[in-house]
């Protein structure tokens, strides 16, 4: 009997799509693909260039083994590949790649060709791709090693194209590929080119700490101590971690590696906390995880980019330890850690309000109603709060005694407010530095650094950017009470998401108002206090910190009397 079927074999063409698709998801992934390649063919240099952020070149150039004619072509069919042939050698994989999916899936989202040379032959070739399909095969100068050129990314499936960032964004994430490879592969030289220009230039390092030390410059080195710690044959975990005592505000550098290739997991990233035991202080760190490929799947995600280890390795305990261990050694080496960051705890004046978890949420409720334009005018008029009725609470909010109740203000988002109104109207002094502040940045800082660069020196920064990714500020608006290289550091950190220049002109301004602001945990004195919110209520938007959040909420004689059941 033949009945009709709904379920239908998919044409070739749809099939290849959607692998592609889930290999290739931008330029960086690409990229990615094409320097595992380079390193799993032996390459001790590798060049890249890229323009337009990926999206119409990227090319590899590479010393590795090369390929030869009939190679080149058995390259970029599907499941082709010369680093595994049985099942076996699934369960213990040497090389970064193992699928042999990744040119095909390049090559059919792409145009894509391969130039190479075996260094046992006497001429290259060069392969043109269309759709993953030969077109053309032919002799080709080169010297031993491969140049893989892509261009035109996602010219045949518009809606990924549609999908990808800004030219800016991309090279971004291009950047931050390199670096994650260079550093898991310090033996080999690497440069990278965007738009004719030289971001990147890597020679040969000795060993990972040195290849750090390139890319993030001798400060990282003196902020970090070396950990090694070997378990048995099969794993080893080594690389660099914040000293106690340099842990930071915010998560700048940690990157975490596995045979060779960067990786994210959470839950490992939780055991090194777990390690550092500093609340709200976040450590940096580069660790390489070594460790036998048979305790180890890469084959769980697409991109490779999650890992499953073998449950008796216990991973997450090692991992904990050896950070741990690393830590109390250092401590006699630093001897100054009496001056380790502590949370602070400190008396409060007032301790009754806001207290208890109850009462926050009650007034957590009404800051919606807070929001209605009377309701704002009303604390505006009652911006006449009696000056010597104020207290700070927990060095973290202002309570003021208004007309007809009370006020609390969050001194930092108040802060904030005033301070981006000031930027906004340039309604400061430059004041330069008794001691410039040098910049050592990593590529990829250093490209964020130079983009805003321009804007800061528009709002009266003195910069001066000098050759090897060194930056030097010399002077800032007065507002900067205390400038330091890691304000510095934590702005540009926060603009490397934003894409667009005038996002990131505003964002620029509110991330300077927020790092200049006096921060939740300063102490005030009462003249700081009644300045603060004399100035606070002179803003033209009195109400909203930068970023939208509530600077003040009023409590009213009313409500209280309502919560007290005294109007009954
Ligand atoms: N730069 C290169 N130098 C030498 N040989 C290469 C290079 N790039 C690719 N090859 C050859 O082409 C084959 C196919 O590469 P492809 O990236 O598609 O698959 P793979 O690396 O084997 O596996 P995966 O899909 O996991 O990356 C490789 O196995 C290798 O033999
Ligand atoms: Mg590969």
């Amino acid at each position: 009997m033949e009945g009709t079927s709904r379920i239908k074999q998919l044409p070739e063409e749809v099939i290849s799509r959607i692998a592609a698709g889930e290999v290739v998801e931008n330029p960086a992934s690409v990229l990615r693909e094409l320097l595992e390649n380079s390193i799993d063919a032996g390459a001790t240099r590798i060049d890249i260039t890229v323009e337009e952020g990926g999206k119409k070149l990227i090319k590899v150039v590479d010393d590795g083994h090369g390929m030869n004619d009939r190679e080149i072509e058995l390259a970029v069919r599907r499941f082709t590949t010369s680093k595994i042939s049985s099942v076996d050698d699934l369960e213990s994989i040497g090389t970064l790649g193992f699928r042999g999916e990744a040119l095909y899936a390049i090559g059919s989202v792409s145009r894509l060709a391969i130039r190479s040379k075996r260094a046992d032959e006497d001429i290259g070739y060069e392969g043109y791709f269309e759709e993953a399909e030969l077109v053309e095969l032919k002799p080709a100068p080169i010297g031993a090693g491969t140049t893989v050129t892509v261009r035109d990314l996602f010219y045949n499936f518009p809606v990924r194209r549609k999908f990808l960032g800004s030219d800016y964004a991309e090279a971004r994430r291009i950047i931050e590929v390199v670096t994650d490879y260079a550093l898991a592969h310090p033996g080999i030289s690497f440069s990278l080119r965007i738009d004719g220009k030289d971001i990147m230039n890597l020679g040969q390092a000795s060993s990972p700490i040195e290849r750090i030390e390139q890319i993030y410059g001798q400060d990282f080195i003196e902020e970090t101590i070396t950990l090694t710690s070997k378990f048995g044959e099969k794993l080893t975990i080594h690389g660099a971690i914040s000293r106690p005592d340099r842990v930071k505000k915010s998560p700048l550098t940690q990157l975490l590696f596995v045979n060779g290739r960067r990786i994210r997991d959470n839950r490992l990233r939780a055991a090194i906390y777990g390690a550092y035991e500093q609340e709200k202080m976040h450590p940096q760190y580069i660790l390489f995880i070594e460790v036998d490929p048979r305790f180890v799947d890469f084959n769980i995600h697409p991109q490779k980019k999650e890992v499953k280890f073998h449950r008796t390795l216990r991973m997450y305990e090692k991992l904990m330890k050896s950070v741990r261990e690393t830590l109390n050694r250092s401590r006699t080496t630093y001897s100054h850690l009496g001056e380790m960051p502590t949370m602070r705890i400190v008396e409060t004046p007032i301790t009754h309000v806001g207290e208890t978890g109850g009462r926050q949420m009650e007034i957590g409720e009404m800051q919606p109603r807070l929001q209605a334009e009377e309701r704002r005018e009303e604390i505006r008029d009652e911006s006449t709060y009696i000056p010597e009725k104020i207290w700070q609470i927990h060095d973290s909010y202002i309570i003021a005694q208004v007309r007809s109740g009370f006020i609390i203000v969050d001194q930092h988002a108040a802060h904030e407010r005033i301070l981006y109104e000031k930027l906004r109207k340039r309604k400061y002094n430059t004041q330069n530095f008794l001691f410039p502040i040098v910049l050592n940045l990593t590529p990829k800082e250093f490209a964020v650094f130079q983009d805003i660069s321009g804007i800061l020196e528009g709002y009266g920064f003195r910069i001066k950017i000098l050759s090897g990714r060194t930056a030097v500020v010399e002077g800032a608006p007065d507002i900067f009470k205390n400038p330091t290289k890691e304000i510095f550091l934590e702005i540009i950190d926060e603009l490397q998401d934003v894409k667009s220049l005038p996002d990131r002109h505003l964002e620029l301004l509110k991330t300077l108002a927020c790092k200049a602001a006096i921060k939740a945990g300063d102490k005030l004195s009462g003249e700081e206090m009644n300045a603060l919110l004399d100035q606070l209520f002179s803003c033209e938007n009195p109400f909203f910190c930068p970023h939208g959040r509530p600077t003040v909420i009023k409590i009213s004689l009313e409500e209280l009397e309502r919560k007290f059941a005294r109007n009954l």
